[in-house]
Formats: C-alpha cells, structure tokens, sequence
C-alpha cells in the first residue's frame, strides 16, 4: 500500500483511539439524587457513564460526571420507586461487561437478606431462624447504548435444581462476574455459596457449582473474572476461593487463604470485589462491610493471594455507611458506601457520597513485591 494511505490509516486509527477515551476524572464527588442508596456501580467507557445500582427502588441510575445529571432506567418487572415499605428485591452487584459490551445487574429477593440484623452497637449481626431463601433472583443484562434490556435471567430453575441435589436452598445472587473468552456470565449466591453459569448469546441459566458441604451464614459476597479464573470472596472459610472455567472437567474450588494479615484483622462479609484496571489483575479490593476496603496482591495469578493494607472508612463524611463496592473510572479509583435500613421506607435522602482513594490505594502497592515486579 502506498505511504500516504498507510499514513492515512495510522491517523484514522488513531484518532478513533483517542475520541473513544472518556475525558479524565478523579477526586471524591457527590451524587444528587433522591434515594440513591447505591449497592454497587461500575464504569462504562463506551459511553462514559457510571451505573449504579439503587438498592431499594431497585432501578439503574446511569451518572454523566461531567454533567453531574443522571437518568434512571426502570427494569421491567424488577424496579419498585415510590415510598414503598415492601420491596420485593434489592438492586446490588453492577458490572460492565467489555465483550458485549453490556451492563449486568444483579436483583436479589429482599427476603434472603432479612436474617441480617442490626445490633445495637450498630453492627449487622445475622440471626439464621429468619432466614427466608425462598424468593426469586434476576440477572438482568441491560444495553448501555439503546438503554434496553437485553435480558432479564430467572435463577430459579438453578435454585430448583441446587434444592434437588442438596436438599437446601440457596438465595441473593448479588454479584457476577463475565469471562472474556467465553462471554458466559457466572453469578454467586451469598447464601448456600452457589454458582449460576448463564451462558452468552442464550442467556440460559443453569446451576455450575453447588459446594459439598451445606453451610447456610454469609458465604460468597463479591466476584472478579481474571482470564478463564473467578476470583470469588467466601466469609465462611474466611478467604478467596477461585475456579478455573475452562479446564477443570467439573466445576472445583481452590480455597486460597489471605496471606500476611495482620493480628487485628480480618475482612468481614464482602459485598463486593474488584481488580483496578491500572494494575493489571494483580491488586484486588475486598469491600468489607465496616472497616473499609482490604487490598491483596498477587504474582501469580491469584493462585496466591496477600495483603497489602487497609484503607479505612473514617471519613466522617460516611455517616454510618458501609462500604459495599469500589470501581475505576480511568486511572482514578473511587468507593461507595450503603446504609442499610432495616425498617423500610428508608429516611428520604439526597446527597450521596462517593471518595477517591487513588492515592492511598497507590501508597499501600507502592514498594510491596506487586510493585517491585
Ligand atoms: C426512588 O423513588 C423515589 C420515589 O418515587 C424517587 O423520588 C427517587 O428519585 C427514586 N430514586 C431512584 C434512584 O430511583
Ligand atoms: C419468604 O419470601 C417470599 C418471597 O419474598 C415471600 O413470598 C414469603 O411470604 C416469605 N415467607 C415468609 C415465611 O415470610
Ligand atoms: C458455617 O460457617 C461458619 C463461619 O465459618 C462456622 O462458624 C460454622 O461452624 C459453619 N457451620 C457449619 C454447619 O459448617
Ligand atoms: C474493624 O471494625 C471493627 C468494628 O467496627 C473494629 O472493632 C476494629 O477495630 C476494626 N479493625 C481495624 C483493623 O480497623
């Protein structure tokens, strides 16, 4: 091919490259929006905006942060805005999903989540004679671009099935994570530690894993895709556990402990996991409930896994929130916080607060053997 052309070429790609970027964001922020009470959210970079997943009107808020404006997609069937005291799920785990490109949303029955208690201390307690693990459970697959639904995937023929095999139940399907090669999607219940394997294209959805022994207190809180592996965070053996999707002939979970933790801590129930886009895999985030975010490393594709430190939530700004997930936008990595409300409806609310910990998730990786590689 000629020069010129071939010239031509490198610049049409090039500029393709660049107006596909989101402009830069970072610092802590404030969403202003009645209600929010966001569980999760995560970043498209197609169409440079956050979704976030309001708990319990149990719509999608979909976040410009340059224009601080936000739009909200009601789900078909799911979403329940208004003063209700009753509602019939809670909206939590959000992923963006580069393959297709889509939003996945995890609904889970409300029901599941009644034996977590409140303490007086204000501590969430769990208290398994109210637990209810009957309810129903969605993943619903929304498009960012035409802002559809695209599919809204019934786990309950999965629960069925994990009834069938252990004759216990399994509830809260409140995360997923997509592998990249496959498309398939695999979404965790918190209670009975399942695993629902919802294959792409079909968006069937049919039970992968069922563990061996039944065990029916906070399990899998947050799940991340790393390659064919999930990374999934498990509260009852207290560490990660993770399954290889494509070579294992049957689904196996490899218990991988927390290494280097130290003698005061512990991370509690996760409620949510993610791996900052700027380091490459090797640094995880653990949203624990109360005392912040714990941050892991490994070398070796999580077959080990480390901790690095605690980024706590003692902001004052947090107001009795706990921290539920964090995500990236760019380079920048930012929190969210949840306050759970045990009588509903939740007291009216409007500004919702969102913290930039770029620089002490930077610190804490900084001079560890992640950063010395
Ligand atoms: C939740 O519902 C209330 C009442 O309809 C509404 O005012 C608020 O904007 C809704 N918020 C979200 C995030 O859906
Ligand atoms: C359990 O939850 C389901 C679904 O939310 C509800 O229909 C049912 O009434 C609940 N059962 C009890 C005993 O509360
Ligand atoms: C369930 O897990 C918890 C937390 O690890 C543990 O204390 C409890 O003994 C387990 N129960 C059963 C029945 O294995
Ligand atoms: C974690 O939170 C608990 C409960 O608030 C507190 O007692 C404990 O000291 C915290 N641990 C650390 C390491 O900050």
């Amino acid at each position: 091919m000629a020069f010129t052309t071939f010239f031509y070429m490198l610049l049409i790609l090039s500029t393709t490259y660049v107006s596909a970027r989101c402009p830069e964001f970072s610092g802590s922020f404030i969403i202003q929006q009645d209600d929010l009470y966001p569980e999760s959210a995560a970043w498209d970079p197609t169409t440079c905006r956050l979704y976030l997943s309001s708990m319990y009107n149990s719509t999608l808020a979909i976040y410009n942060p340059y224009t601080k404006s936000v739009d909200i997609a009601n789900l078909p069937g799911i979403s329940h805005p208004g003063t209700a005291t009753y509602t019939e799920y809670h909206l939590d785990g959000v992923d963006y999903d580069a393959k297709s490109g889509y939003v996945y949303v995890a609904a889970s029955s409300a029901s599941a989540f009644t034996s977590i208690l409140k303490e007086e201390d204000g501590t969430l307690a769990t208290d398994y004679s109210n637990a209810n693990y009957t309810g129903p459970n969605h993943v619903v697959v929304f498009d960012p671009h035409t802002q559809r639904v695209v599919a809204d995937v019934d786990t309950s023929a999965a629960q069925r099935e994990y009834h069938r095999i252990t004759g216990h139940l399994t509830n809260a399907f409140q995360d997923m994570a997509e592998i990249q090669s496959t498309g398939d999607s695999y979404a965790i219940a918190t209670f009975g530690n399942s695993i629902v394997k919802i294959s792409s294209g079909s968006y069937d959805a049919r039970l992968w894993y069922a563990p061996s022994h039944y065990n029916k207190t906070y399990g899998f809180g947050g799940i991340v895709s790393i390659g064919d592996k999930l990374v999934i965070s498990d509260a009852i053996s207290g560490g990660l556990v993770t399954f290889d999707t494509q070579h294992d002939h049957k689904p196996h979970p490899t218990y991988v402990p927390l290494q280097n933790l130290p003698s005061d801590y512990r991370p509690g129930n996760a409620d949510g996991l993610y791996l900052p886009q700027k380091y490459g895999g090797k640094v995880l985030l653990w949203s624990d409930d109360y005392n912040g975010t714990s941050v892991y490393g490994s070398d070796d594709g999580w077959t080990s896994a480390h901790f690095l430190g605690l980024i706590l939530n003692d902001d004052p700004k947090i107001e009795g929130g706990l921290t539920t997930d964090s995500f990236d936008i760019g380079d920048s990595i930012f929190i969210l916080t949840q306050e759970f409300a045990f009588t509903l409806p939740a007291p009216k609310k409007h500004n919702f607060i969102f913290f930039d910990i770029t620089a002490e998730v930077d610190e804490v990786v900084k001079g560890s053997f992640v950063d010395r590689e």
